[in-house]
C-alpha cells in the first residue's frame, strides 16, 4: 500500500507539466465519451503554439475542446473513429480525419496502424494494490494502454471505479494529474410518440430471459423503457446506460438465464447521468471489458437469445442501413451496430433490429428510401438485417427474397411515401 502511495507521488505532476511530455509529430489516443481527460486536453491546448503535427486519436468526443476548432488541424489534428455532435464541423469541413472501423476491430486496429506514443484518459483513484479504474471507458482505452510508450493519467474522484477487465496498474503509468472536473453526462430526453410505438413493437418481439444490447439515440431508449413487463433479461452491450438501470431496480434484468457470464451486466463503456455513474461504481453486478470481447460477433452469438437494437438514416427496400452519415456527409460512425447485427444472428434465438421513425425532417422525408442517397455509407449490409421496425409496424427481413422484402418495406413505410415507394419498387423489378 506504501509502496504503491510512494509511486504515486513521484508520478504525480500538475496538468501543465503532464502534458510537456507529448512532442511534435506524436499520436496521442484519447478515450470515448465520459472517458476524456478534460483537464490534461485544456493543458494540452494551451501548448498548441509549441507544437505541430500532433495527431489526437478518438471515437465520439463530448466536450467542445479547443482541439476540435478550426484553426487547431496544424499543431493538433483531431482523427475521429466515431463522429460526434462537436467534431462534426470539423469532419464535414475536412480538417479533421475519419478512420473507418467495425468497433470490435478498433483495439486491433490501433495496434496494428497506429505507433501510440502517449495514452491520456481520466480514471477513478487509485486503490490500496495501486490499481485505477478506466471507469466509463475500457472500450480500446485499456488496450491502447498496454502498448502506449506512455500513460498519462487525470485521477478524478468522479469517475466510477467500474470492475471486470477495466484496470492498470500504478506501475504501468507515467505521470499522473489529478482533477475533480465533473464529468460529461447524458441526461434521458422525453420519449416521443413515435418513439414509443416503435419501442412497443419490438418490445412484444423481445422474449423473457433474452440478453439485450442497446445502441445510441433516442429509440434505443424508448425501447428500455417498453421492456418493463419482461423477465429476467440480460444485458451484453457496447454502451450502458440512464434505460438499463431502470430495468434493474424493476427487477426485469436479473441476468439469470445468460448463457455467458450469468447474473452479470456486460459493458464496455457508459454514457448517461449522473444516477448512472453511481450505478456503476464498484458495483459486482457490472463487469467492463475491451470493446473486442464485448462485440466480437464470435461471443455476442454464443449468448443465448442475443438481442440487439440499433437505429439508422436510412434504409432501402431490400435493408441496406445507411446509419451513419446522410448521404456522403458523415454524421455519426458505424460503432457496434454491425458487430451486434452480425453477432446476435449467430445466436440460438437471437435477433437483430434496425429500428427507425418513417420520416425525417418534421415528416418531409421518408427514411424508407428505394435507394440510398448517392454517397451513403452502409453500415449495417443487406445479409445482416433481420427486421426492420417504424411506428407503422414490423418488416422481417432476414431469409426473403428481394421483392418480399420490397414489400414488408412499402407496408411499414410512412402512408404519404408508400404509393412513391411501390412505384419505384416497380422500376427497379423489386416487385
Ligand atoms: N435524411 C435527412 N436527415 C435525417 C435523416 C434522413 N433520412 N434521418 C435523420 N436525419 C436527421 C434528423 O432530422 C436529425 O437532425 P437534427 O439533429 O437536425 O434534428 C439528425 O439527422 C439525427 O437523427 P436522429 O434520428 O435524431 O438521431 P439519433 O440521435 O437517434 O441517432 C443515429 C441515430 C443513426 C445517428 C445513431 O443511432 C448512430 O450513430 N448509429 C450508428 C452507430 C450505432 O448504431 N452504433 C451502435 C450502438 S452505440
Amino acid at each position: 500500500m506504501q509502496k504503491w502511495q510512494a509511486e504515486y507521488q513521484k508520478k504525480l505532476v500538475n496538468p501543465g507539466e503532464a502534458v510537456k511530455l507529448i512532442e511534435s509529430g506524436q499520436t496521442i489516443v484519447l478515450p470515448l465519451g465520459a472517458g476524456e481527460p478534460s483537464v490534461l486536453l485544456a493543458a494540452l491546448v494551451r501548448r498548441k503554439d509549441e507544437l505541430e503535427g500532433v495527431t489526437l486519436h478518438q471515437m465520439l468526443p463530448i466536450r467542445s475542446h479547443a482541439y476540435l476548432q478550426p484553426g487547431m488541424e496544424k499543431s493538433i489534428r483531431h482523427n475521429s473513429w466515431f463522429t460526434s455532435g462537436v467534431s462534426r464541423g470539423m469532419v464535414q469541413q475536412g480538417i479533421a480525419d475519419v478512420t473507418p472501423n467495425y468497433f470490435f476491430d478498433a483495439p486491433r486496429l490501433m495496434a496494428e496502424y497506429l505507433d501510440v506514443d502517449v495514452l491520456m484518459a481520466t480514471v477513478s483513484p487509485m486503490d490500496e494494490h495501486g490499481f485505477f479504474s478506466f471507469g466509463l471507458s475500457i472500450d480500446y482505452t485499456s488496450s491502447v494502454a498496454q502498448r502506449a510508450k506512455a500513460v498519462i493519467l487525470e485521477v478524478n474522484p468522479n469517475m466510477p471505479r467500474t470492475l471486470g477487465d477495466s484496470f492498470i496498474h500504478i506501475s504501468q503509468v507515467t505521470l499522473i494529474a489529478e482533477s475533480d472536473i465533473s464529468l460529461p453526462e447524458l441526461k434521458p430526453l422525453p420519449i416521443s410518440d413515435t418513439e414509443l410505438a416503435i419501442g412497443r413493437y419490438i418490445a412484444d418481439l423481445i422474449e423473457d430471459g433474452s440478453t439485450v444490447q442497446l445502441g445510441i439515440g433516442g429509440i434505443p431508449n424508448a425501447v428500455a423503457h417498453c421492456l418493463h413487463d419482461k423477465a429476467d433479461l440480460g444485458i451484453h452491450s457496447e454502451m450502458l446506460t440512464d434505460g438499463m438501470v431502470d430495468l434493474v431496480e424493476k427487477g426485469v434484468v436479473t441476468g439469470r438465464r445468460k448463457s455467458m457470464h450469468p447474473r452479470k451486466i456486460i459493458g464496455s463503456f457508459a454514457f448517461g447521468s449522473e444516477r448512472l455513474y453511481r450505478f456503476l461504481d464498484n458495483n459486482p453486478m457490472v463487469e467492463m471489458h475491451p470493446v473486442s470481447y464485448t462485440n466480437d460477433p464470435l461471443i455476442i452469438g454464443q449468448q443465448y437469445k442475443a438481442v440487439s437494437v440499433n437505429a439508422a438514416m436510412e434504409v432501402d427496400l431490400i435493408g441496406q442501413c445507411a446509419s451513419e452519415s446522410i448521404g456522403p456527409i458523415q454524421f455519426s460512425g458505424t460503432g457496434g451496430q454491425a458487430d451486434f447485427a452480425r453477432g446476435v444472428l449467430r445466436s440460438e434465438g437471437g435477433k437483430g433490429f434496425i429500428a427507425i421513425a418513417s420520416t425525417a425532417k418534421k415528416g418531409t422525408v421518408s427514411k424508407i428510401v428505394p435507394m440510398l442517397q448517392q454517397g451513403a455509407i452502409v453500415t449495417t449490409s443487406k445479409n445482416d438485417v433481420d427486421h426492420v421496425v417504424t411506428e407503422y409496424g414490423v418488416a422481417k427481413l432476414r431469409g426473403k427474397t428481394i421483392r418480399q422484402r420490397a414489400e414488408a418495406m412499402i407496408a411499414i413505410a410512412h402512408p404519404d411515401f408508400r404509393d412513391q415507394l411501390r412505384e419505384a419498387a416497380h422500376k427497379l423489378n423489386f416487385v
